[in-house]
Parts: structure tokens; sequence; C-alpha cells
């Protein structure tokens, strides 16, 4: 399916694609030569995740940390240090849970030190109003606080990262069962009647691949390599249906989306094209849209999305929770030309944690679009709450916590050796569940 990924992947840079859309960056900030395009592959139930990282540029400087302040949210634990602690203990490892796949399993393929599962986050103390927040995930309490339940995950396999670390976490208290029905993956917590379910999908919004055909839904998982071929339809002013309709059935609602935006894309609005972003790309030549960034339309995307949240447009009556942006960390290339992520150690408070393009401004993005949702939610005094989920700059401090070589096993890479984009389970994504208890039992 993926044999000539990486030639296809150089065909599209070179036709310079990205470098095109930047220039047309709706946010200003400096100019980053440059390229990236994020793509995450599912093939036959294996999750292949393939990253062009910046090109030995530097990372536009970013502080996220002051403009990321949680929004609605009563705590701000956005800003705060990683601290050493070697009596720190997994909740769970590859033994105890039996749902890490094997792109995360970085225990089982050898990563070389587990110093990265020692470093606890915590916020700084001027941020008062955190209560017992990050102190160790307490089982028990999260199971008191969602008793009765359910909570749906929607987005790419960064989110299906965080289901499986929340559903392992949980799994020292009670083994879940897993079931499927049509697009979604749920996990059942028969004693604590709590279900966890998960649906796929990289943009939020109603899309289809090009080459499918006007009539077309969106593919599933299973197809994420013609998708990372594209390009794809983004219908950016219509939320998806497929998970949209079903988000009045459950209490919480976890969105989230990022690096596939960078894919080649057709833009509509109104059912018209509105623009394109990598118009060169096969497929879309007969496109004669102007070039609109990924920014630009990941920002209309969750504005539909959270708008049509807030207003309970669908029925929907529970919480909306926006997970920001978690970066990436390849540093001297891209994932294809000798990227690596060779830190054993989280960014100290004496080092600037920069943030690359797109990266930057899709968070910036995503925290603008979350505060005028939220404001619209308050106004129209409807029972939806929306709660910002901000990990960007904690997660900006973490490059030792990504699979990097091992990843995978020996010749198990299916086109790329090295990834820096996805989270080692047990790993430093396992804080989200922290963040998450203090959102839903806030
Ligand atoms: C778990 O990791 C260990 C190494 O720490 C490895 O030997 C073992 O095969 C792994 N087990 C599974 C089920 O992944
Ligand atoms: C472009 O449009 C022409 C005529 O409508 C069509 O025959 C051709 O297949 C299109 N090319 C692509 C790449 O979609």
């Amino acid at each position: 399916m993926i044999p000539s990924l990486r030639g296809m992947l150089r065909g599209l840079l070179t036709r310079g694609t990205e470098g095109r859309r930047r220039r047309h960056a709706i946010h200003k900030t400096a100019p980053v030569p440059g390229a990236a395009v994020a793509i995450v592959f599912f093939a036959t139930g294996t999750l292949c995740f393939v990253f062009l990282g910046p090109l030995r540029s530097p990372p536009t400087p970013t502080t996220t940390s002051s403009s990321g302040k949680a929004a609605a949210t009563a705590c701000d634990a956005t800003r705060g240090e990683w601290v050493h602690d070697p009596s720190l203990r997994p909740h769970y490892t590859n033994a105890t849970c039996g749902f890490i796949q094997d792109y995360q399993n970085c225990m089982k393929h050898g990563k070389p030190s587990l110093e990265f599962l020692q470093w606890k986050w915590r916020p700084d103390a001027a941020d008062a109003g955190c209560g017992e927040l990050m102190e160790r995930f307490d089982a028990a309490r999260f199971f008191r606080a969602v008793r009765g339940r359910s909570i749906l995950f929607v987005g790419d396999s960064l989110a299906s990262s965080h289901v499986l670390s929340l559903v392992c976490t949980l799994s020292e208290l009670e083994t879940p069962t897993k079931r499927h029905s049509t697009g979604f993956e749920q996990w059942w917590f028969e004693a604590h009647d709590f279900a966890v379910s998960f649906f796929w999908t990289p943009f939020q919004i109603r899309w289809r691949l090009t080459s499918d055909g006007p009539e077309s839904t969106a593919p599933g998982p299973a197809r994420q390599g013609e998708v990372f071929a594209g390009p794809s339809d983004l219908h950016l002013d219509e939320p998806d249906e497929r998970w949209m309709s079903a988000a009045k059935e459950h209490d919480y609602v976890v969105l989230s989306a990022s690096h596939w935006f960078r894919r080649p894309a057709v833009y509509y609005r109104g059912g018209h094209v509105v623009g394109c972003h990598g118009c060169s790309a096969k497929d879309a030549d007969n496109v004669t849209g102007t070039e609109l960034s990924p920014e630009h339309a990941q920002r209309v995307a969750f504005r539909t999305v959270l708008r049509a949240l807030a207003r309970g447009e669908h029925g929907f009556e529970g919480t909306a929770v926006l997970r920001t942006v978690a970066p990436t960390h390849y540093e001297k290339g891209g994932w294809f030309d000798g990227g690596e992520c060779p830190s054993t150690r989280p960014l100290g408070r004496d080092r600037t944690a920069e943030m690359v393009e797109p990266e930057a401004g899709f968070y910036r993005a995503q925290v603008e679009e979350f505060r005028a949702a939220a404001k619209e939610a308050r106004r129209s005094g409807g029972a939806v709450r929306l709660r910002l989920m901000d990990v960007t700059g904690m997660m900006l401090r973490r490059p030792d916590g990504h699979p990097g070589r091992y990843g995978h096993g020996p010749g198990q890479h299916d086109g790329f050796d090295v990834d820096c984009l996805h989270w080692c389970l047990p790993g430093p994504i396992d804080v989200w569940n922290e963040l998450l208890l203090q959102i839903l039992d806030g």
C-alpha cells in the first residue's frame, strides 16, 4: 500500500505546495522557510505514521504559555514544569494492558531508558485553584466522577493514543470489554457503568476523498493511505454528521485535530469551492481556487464544530472538550531525511520551548476559536459546557516521550524510521488523564 511513500512525499514537496501556502497564512507569524506535512496511516490494523518535519529550518519562537492560558477552566495547569521523580511508576505497562498498539509499545521495542516515565508535571504554584490537580491520577476518583456516563473521543491517531492511555490507566481497577459499532470503537467498564468511545476522523468536519466522487462519504481509518495521497474535499462549514449525530448520546465529547490539515485539500463553504491547499497535487489540478492555508482551514473547521456543539444544534447537552495540539519533535531534519528526537529528558525551565509552524498556527487558531465558542455558549445560556484541555505547553517540553526509533521492530518500518509525533504508552500523555479528570470532576 505504501512502498513508494517516500518518493511520493518528496514529489509533493518538490512541487512546492507547502512553500506557496505559507505566503497565504492568515495569522501573522515570523516567516519560516521549510516544509511540514504530516500523515497518519492505519494499514490493516497497523498504524504507520509518516511525518515531514521542518526541513532544516529554525523553529519559530512561540510562547505558548501566556497565549495558552486556559480560557474557561478554573485552573491553569498549562504553565509549570516537569519534575524528576524516580519513585514514579506508570499506572500500566505493556504487560498489564493489552490495548497498547505496536507503534506505541516503546517497552517492547527496547527504548533504551525508561527514565521518560519518571517525570511528573507540576503546575506553577502561582496558579492556585488547581487544588489536587496533578496529584497522582486516581482511577477510583475518576470512576466516581463518571459513573453512569459515557465519553466520546473524536480525532486521529493521537486521539486514539489518548483513548488507549485512559483505558489502560483505568484498567488498574477494571478491565473493560471492547466493542465495535459502525465507525465507533468502544470500551465498556461494566462494574463502573462507564463507556469510552472513539471515532476516527482527521478533520472533524464533513469530508471525503476527492477521488471518490461527490456522492461518497468519508472513508474510515483503513483507507488512511489514500487519504494521505489525497486530496480530500473538506466542507469547512459543515460538521461531520457521522459523529456529530451521535454526540448527544454522550455526556462528554473530546475533540482534537491538527496534523492532517497539512494534506492536500479542496476547501468548500456553502457547498462551493473557496480554495485549496497543495493544489498542484495530483487530482487537484483542475481546482482553480486560491491557495488557503491549513491553519485557516483548521480554524474554520473548529469554529464550525465548536459552535454547533455550543448551540446544542444536534441535541448535545454535555461537556465538549477541545484538546489542543500535541507538538512534534523532529530535530535536524524531517521524518524522511534523518530527523530524530534523541532527547532523553524533558526541557527544563531554563530552556525556551519553541514550536514550529504550522503547529504554532494550529494552536493559536484552536485557542482563539475555543474562546469565541465558549463566549457564545455562555451568552446563549444553554446546557452545553465548553472546556479547553491545553496540553500544548507541557507536551512541547517532552521531546523524550516519543517512540523515536522504538515504535517498531527491526525491518518493520513502513515508510518511516523515526516517529517523533506519537507518544509512548505508558508515557507523558498519561498526564492528559489528570487534566481530563480535573475537567470532568470540576
Ligand atoms: C513488553 O516489554 C518487554 C520489554 O520491556 C518485552 O520483552 C515484552 O515482549 C513486551 N510484551 C508485550 C506484550 O508487548
Ligand atoms: C480535469 O478536468 C477534465 C475535464 O473536466 C477531466 O477530464 C480530467 O480528468 C480532470 N483532471 C483531474 C486531474 O481531475
